[in-house]
């Protein structure tokens, strides 16, 4: 994901059985090409991953990079869009139990992005001195 401002990856939510039908009717992923096809049109992102990629392999993925960029103080913005059920709260780990370790968990980005970051800062601290604003919206259209 190297000098892209914009980068859209998608994962689509796993079906469960009684939709799994419409899964091969209508949706079909090539993954080697970050490409998904609706019946006869396809769409390109800069990654598409598998519906069973963890939240691990979507942070590995997405993520470190632009953390690295963020430590040199340049700002980053993270989103997850998609329509109700489709899997933007499991994405993002707002759901995260923090009785569990975060690989146990399948932990989502935000507590997976706030572990490396205070790990980052906390290795930095005697050099740096560091302040952090977080902010946290949820947008919803009915
Ligand atoms: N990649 C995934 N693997 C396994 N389960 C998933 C995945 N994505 C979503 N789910 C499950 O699907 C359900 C809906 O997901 P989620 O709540 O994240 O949707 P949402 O997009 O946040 O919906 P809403 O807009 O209503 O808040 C949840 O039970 C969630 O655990
Ligand atoms: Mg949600």
């Amino acid at each position: 994901m190297a000098n892209k401002n914009i980068y859209v990856a998608l994962r689509p939510r796993p079906l469960d059985a009684s939709s799994s039908c419409i899964e091969n009717m209508v949706l079909r992923l090539d993954i080697e090409k970050n490409a998904v096809w609706m019946q006869d049109n396809s769409y390109s992102f800069d990654h598409v991953f598998d519906s069973l990629d963890s939240n691990a392999l979507v942070y590995n993925v997405l993520v470190p990079e632009s953390l690295k960029v963020l430590l040199e103080g340049f700002n980053f913005t993270i989103l997850a869009y998609g329509q109700t059920g489709s899997g933007k709260s499991y994405t993002m780990g707002t759901h995260y139990d923090q009785s569990k370790e975060i690989n146990t968990n399948n932990a989502g980005i935000i507590p997976r992005i706030l572990q490396d970051l205070f790990d980052a800062i906390k290795k930095k601290e005697e050099e740096v001195e560091t302040a952090i604003k977080v902010s946290f919206m949820e947008v919803m259209i009915y």
